[in-house]
């Protein structure tokens, strides 16, 4: 039998009324198992971290909605308590105002919220806030403040719901070595944030700083400390961004959403394909339009090729945003079936437009009409292109076909050219 303080966890033979290590009164329990001591120092030896199931309480998976749909179903159906998500991006892109937003949704719906700000002056974080909420919640707090342990010492004082910390980057534990942002600083920091997320059942977003250059400034060190990861990108037009996770423990990963920044904040981009498409280059010849799957979710893309002569005796292929393998058999096919069109001795450049990384080989069909209309030098104004090729220059269907054709029609295109349409993509060129 051993006596256990319920504060402290001190351990000890003997039951005492006074804890002799926190010096608290009656804290002490009787449970089994016994004590063991090194150099005076009591351990937790014996005492058992087991529990048993039927005795934890059952926590209903509450979440919170952030107030962007678009978000939300990002994150897999909103803000999760005890969940820690790290959001990264470029400097500018709009970040501290997303989150901003999300926190007086938060606060909206009665609940209590801090924003801690490493970088930026309660005021500042106050101006920011009025710019993009007309009224301000009672319960919304603001805290600038660099270091970790006063941060996480104050935010123990009260009952809090959702917290965000902008950025880790600006944060410093003063018993670690090494200056802010470093990588044993933000490694560190993280822990002890997350630590403390997970162990008070706090909803946690932090802010990761990622430079042009990329994510070797931070994220990538951390991501595996927290469950979430999610990026805000640009994407297409000026003010269109994208958010992207690339780890989720609690949704799909690769799901997108699309916001629009407009002078007061963040709002949703559900119709995100019409930007994608509103564009003059559609009418130029070199182009095509096809449909992407990112997640869940059917994107537009516009395919952009160029094709000159090459003047080596390997021609180049300089590709953005798809794989270069697939350039390469796609171009021996089109130089095999189709009749009197050659790329093996031409450099393909070609770019998939609006920064978009497409994976899938639903585009190949897209990609084939671009080329070719590059060769024809006839632009395909209103066609959309959806499918797969294959070696003998068949057009195939593809994963999620109908979705993708939903969205093209949904879009308003008349044209959408398939394995329905098409049987051999030497018909593209009649
Ligand atoms: P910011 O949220 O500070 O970016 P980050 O935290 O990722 O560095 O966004 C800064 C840019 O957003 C700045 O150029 C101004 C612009 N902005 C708007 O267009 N509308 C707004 O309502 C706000 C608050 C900022
Ligand atoms: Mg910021």
């Amino acid at each position: 039998m051993m006596y256990v303080c319920i504060k402290c966890g001190f351990s000890t033979a003997k039951w005492n009324g006074k804890c002799p290590q926190c010096f608290e009164w009656n804290t002490f329990e009787e449970r089994e198992g016994t004590v063991s001591k090194k150099k005076g120092i009591a351990t937790m030896a014996n005492i058992s971290i087991l529990v048993r199931a039927n005795e934890i309480k059952e926590v209903k998976q509450y979440r919170m909605a952030t107030g962007f749909g678009e978000l939300d179903r990002v994150l897999g159906g909103g803000i999760s308590k005890g969940a820690v998500t790290l959001i990264g991006g470029d400097p500018g892109i709009g970040k501290s105002t997303l989150l901003i937003q999300i926190l007086s949704h938060v606060a909206s719906q009665g609940l209590t919220v801090v924003y801690v700000s490493g970088e930026e002056s309660v005021s500042q974080v106050n101006s920011r806030l009025r710019r993009v909420s007309t009224d301000l919640p009672q319960n919304l707090f603001i805290a600038a403040e660099n270091d970790v342990e006063q941060i996480i010492n104050a935010l123990s004082l009260q009952e809090i719901d959702f917290v965000v910390i902008d950025s880790i980057h600006a944060l410093n534990d003063q018993e670690i070595e090494g200056t802010a942002g470093g990588m044993s600083q933000l490694k560190n920091v993280t822990q002890r944030l997350t630590h403390w997320a997970k162990k008070k059942n706090v909803g946690m977003f932090l802010v990761g700083q990622v430079t042009k250059e990329g994510i070797v400034a931070g994220p990538k060190n951390v991501e595996h400390i927290v469950d979430t990861v999610v990026y805000l990108e640009k994407i297409g037009s000026e003010n269109a961004r994208v958010v992207r996770t690339v780890k989720n423990r609690f949704g799909e990963v690769g799901e997108v959403g699309f916001l629009e920044m407009t002078t007061r904040g963040f709002i949703d981009k559900k119709d995100y394909s019409k930007m994608l498409v509103a564009d003059e280059t559609l009418e130029l010849p070199g182009g095509a339009l096809g449909m992407t799957m990112q997640g869940t979710r059917p994107l537009v893309v516009h395919i952009q090729t160029l094709i000159n002569d090459s003047i080596f005796a390997i021609p180049r292929r300089v590709v953005e945003g798809f794989s270069k393998n697939k350039i390469e058999v796609l171009a021996a096919v089109i130089t095999k079936r189709v009749p009197k069109v050659y790329v093996d001795k031409k450099d393909i450049f070609l770019k998939v437009n609006g920064g978009i990384t497409v994976k899938d080989s639903g585009v190949d069909l897209a990609v084939v009409a671009a080329i070719l209309s590059a060769i024809t030098n006839i632009p395909f104004k209103e066609h959309i292109f959806i499918g797969e090729v294959g070696l003998l220059g068949e057009v195939k269907s593809t994963p999620s076909f109908e979705m993708r054709v939903k969205e093209a029609k949904k879009l308003g295109f008349k044209n959408i050219i398939t394995y329905k349409t098409i049987k051999n993509i030497k018909e593209l060129v009649s």
